[in-house]
C-alpha cells in the first residue's frame, strides 16, 4: 500500500553539505518527498521527539546532537514506505549497514548517522504530527 513515513537528515548531514546527496538516493529508491523544511530543532522538540529513549544511556548526547545543528525534516511517500526507507538507509550503526545504503555511505557513527526514519505506520503518523500539518504534505 502507499504509505508515508518521517524522516530527517541529521546535523552531521547538514553540516557536510550532503542533503542533495542523500535526497537522490531516496528518490532513486521511489520514495517521493512530500513534504521538506530544514530547521533547528529547538530542545523541547528534540526532547518529545526521543522521548521513547529517556531511559537510555546516550539520550543526553542524542538530544544535543540533534540540536547542534540544521536538520532537514521530510516526509516521504511510497509503497510500503516505512520499510523501504528503513532498507534504504541501512542499519542504525554504519559499521553494521549494507552496502549502497545511506548510513554505509555517510554515516559517521552510530550516533552521528546521517538519517532517521520511522520505525512503524503508527509512529510515522505520530511523528510527521510532530513537524508538519496537512496542508504542508503535498502528495
Ligand atoms: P534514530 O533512528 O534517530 O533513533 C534513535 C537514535 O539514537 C538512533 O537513530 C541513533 O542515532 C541514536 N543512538 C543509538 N544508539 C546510540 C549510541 N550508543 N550512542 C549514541 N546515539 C545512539
Amino acid at each position: 500500500a502507499i504509505e508515508r513515513t518521517f524522516s530527517i537528515l541529521k546535523p552531521d548531514a547538514t553540516e557536510r553539505n550532503l542533503t542533495g546527496a542523500i535526497n537522490a538516493v531516496i528518490e532513486e529508491a521511489g520514495l517521493r518527498i512530500v513534504a521538506q523544511r530544514r530547521i533547528r530543532m529547538t530542545d523541547a522538540q528534540a526532547k518529545t521527539f526521543y522521548e521513547v529513549h529517556a531511559e537510555r544511556p546516550f539520550y543526553g548526547e542524542l538530544v544535543s546532537f540533534m540540536t547542534s545543528g540544521p536538520v532537514v525534516v521530510q516526509v516521504l511517500e511510497g509503497e510500503n514506505a516505512v520499510a523501504k526507507y528503513r532498507e534504504v538507509m541501512g542499519a542504525t550503526n554504519p559499521a553494521q549497514a549494507a552496502e549502497g545504503t545511506i548510513r554505509k555511505r555517510f554515516a559517521k557513527s552510530v550516533g552521528e548517522n546521517s538519517v532517521h526514519g520511522s520505525d512503524s505506520p503508527e509512529n510515522a503518523k505520530i511523528e510527521i504530527a510532530q513537524f508538519f500539518t496537512d496542508s504542508d504534505i503535498v502528495g
